[in-house]
């Protein structure tokens, strides 16, 4: 590798000399990491809510923009390198927060974590994660410490246990909180009822259960720790207002970063309430059935406050044109969630990499194929809206068609 060689030539050259471990194209990607899951571990990561309208909504809102390219506007040498709440990114493309990732490999987080520091980009660890805060920090310091690393709140009914958490997250050089605001309350998802399939099930829970707080409580109740993770007293708490901001806040120096928000009114708020960051996001269409598609939020939110707080976008990114696009319309940089996990499943660290480097890679040909010499300078005049979308409505005969 020369100084000069850029996301796509390294990506183009590594595949060319050692061919890639996972396969390029989404649907193939999918199709054989379900060969290295469990039926009902792959339909957990592959499925959504209700009928999976959302997933495909997520999806189909990517193929109602088409990108417009500029010429002649030196793009011999391109700048992906970014920043997100003062980290240095090495490209504005990061892994959201999955949790239980023991279930689909066996180093679980310390895999995905590992890949994401290789690359420099962002990773953000799930409070359901089968492995604790210290040791994923561990494992990305050895790679590169340079890597932003980010920690995933689900607040719990016990307030002490969040207190913990996120002291642990900042003692541990995590550079932020993101707080998930759009899973407080049990899903229906059909493909996990049928298949009666529960992640506590499959993957320890290892970062709460190594939690003091939460050892504490469990020894004060009387109830082995591993039962105590997976009770009432730590499901997430849905009686939270904006109100309660005020409480983390003053338990953390952290940047807080919400995620999980589509409508325009809740990042006004969020600003208002002094929040550091936004993550648009849908959940991947996991949460609610026949919802708006996050891409579909995200141009009115970047107009609105995204001159004051950076903003993340989730839900249906699959390729370098589709984070592209994200960035056109606001997004400071994007995360992966059921792409990286798929990789995960195939390959381990070397899966999740190559997935986040062809992503990348797509990403650095598009920026430059399009006119564009920096990530910073792409905006929404880079797209054009195309006609109306196919119908996304309907399931088609393969369900997992996102
Ligand atoms: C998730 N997601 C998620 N989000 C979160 O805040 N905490 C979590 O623990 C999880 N867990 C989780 C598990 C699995 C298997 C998936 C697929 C997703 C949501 C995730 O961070 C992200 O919002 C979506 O996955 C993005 O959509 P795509 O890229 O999967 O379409």
């Amino acid at each position: 590798m020369t100084d000069q060689e850029s996301f796509v030539e390294r990506r183009v050259r590594e595949i060319r000399t050692d061919g890639p471990s996972v396969p390029l194209d989404y649907g193939d990607l999918r199709r054989e990491a379900a060969e290295h899951l469990s039926n009902d571990a792959y339909d957990y990561v592959a499925g959504g809510a209700g009928s999976e309208g959302t997933v495909r909504e997520n999806r189909a809102a990517f193929d109602r923009y088409r990108i417009v390219p500029r010429v002649f506007r030196d793009v011999a040498r391109r700048n992906l390198s970014t920043t997100f709440l003062g980290c240095d990114l090495a490209a504005p493309v990061g892994l959201g927060p999955v949790g239980g990732q023991a279930a689909f490999h066996d180093e679980g987080e310390l895999a995905s974590a590992r890949a994401a520091a290789d690359l420099g980009v962002p990773f953000c660890l799930s409070t359901g994660a089968s492995r604790s805060i210290e040791d994923v920090a561990a494992a990305m310091d050895d790679v590169n410490d340079d890597a932003p690393r980010l920690f995933q709140l689900y607040w719990p009914r016990e307030w002490d246990v969040a207190a913990s958490l996120v002291e642990r997250a900042a003692a541990a050089d995590y550079d932020a909180v993101v707080l998930t605001l759009d899973s407080q309350l049990t899903k229906w998802r059909r493909r996990n009822l049928r298949n009666n399939f529960s992640l506590s099930d499959a993957a320890p829970k290892e970062l709460l259960t190594s939690d003091p707080a939460v050892r504490r409580l469990a020894d004060e109740r009387g109830v082995p720790v591993e039962e105590f993770a997976r009770s009432d007293a730590l499901a997430k708490d849905a009686s939270l207002t904006w109100e309660d901001l005020e409480w983390l806040r003053e338990r953390t120096d952290l940047p807080i970063v919400l995620k999980g928000i589509v409508h325009p009114e809740d990042a006004r708020l969020a600003v208002e309430h002094g929040v550091d960051g936004l993550i648009v996001s849908t959940h991947g269409g996991r949460q609610i059935d026949g919802a708006r598609a996050a891409l579909a939020a995200l141009p009115a939110i970047s107009d609105d406050i995204g001159a004051d707080v950076p903003i993340l976008f989730d839900s249906g990114v699959r390729t370098g044109a589709d984070a592209f696009k994200a960035l056109a319309l606001g997004a400071d940089a994007v995360l992966l969630g059921r792409p990286f996990v798929f990789g995960l499943a195939i390959d381990g660290r070397r899966g999740v990499r190559e997935v986040a480097a062809n992503v990348l890679a797509e990403l650095d040909s598009v920026l430059g194929l399009s006119g564009h010499a920096d990530v910073g300078d792409v905006g929404s005049d880079a797209l054009v809206t195309a006609g109306p979308a196919r119908s996304p409505g309907r399931p088609s005969a393969e369900p997992d068609n996102d």
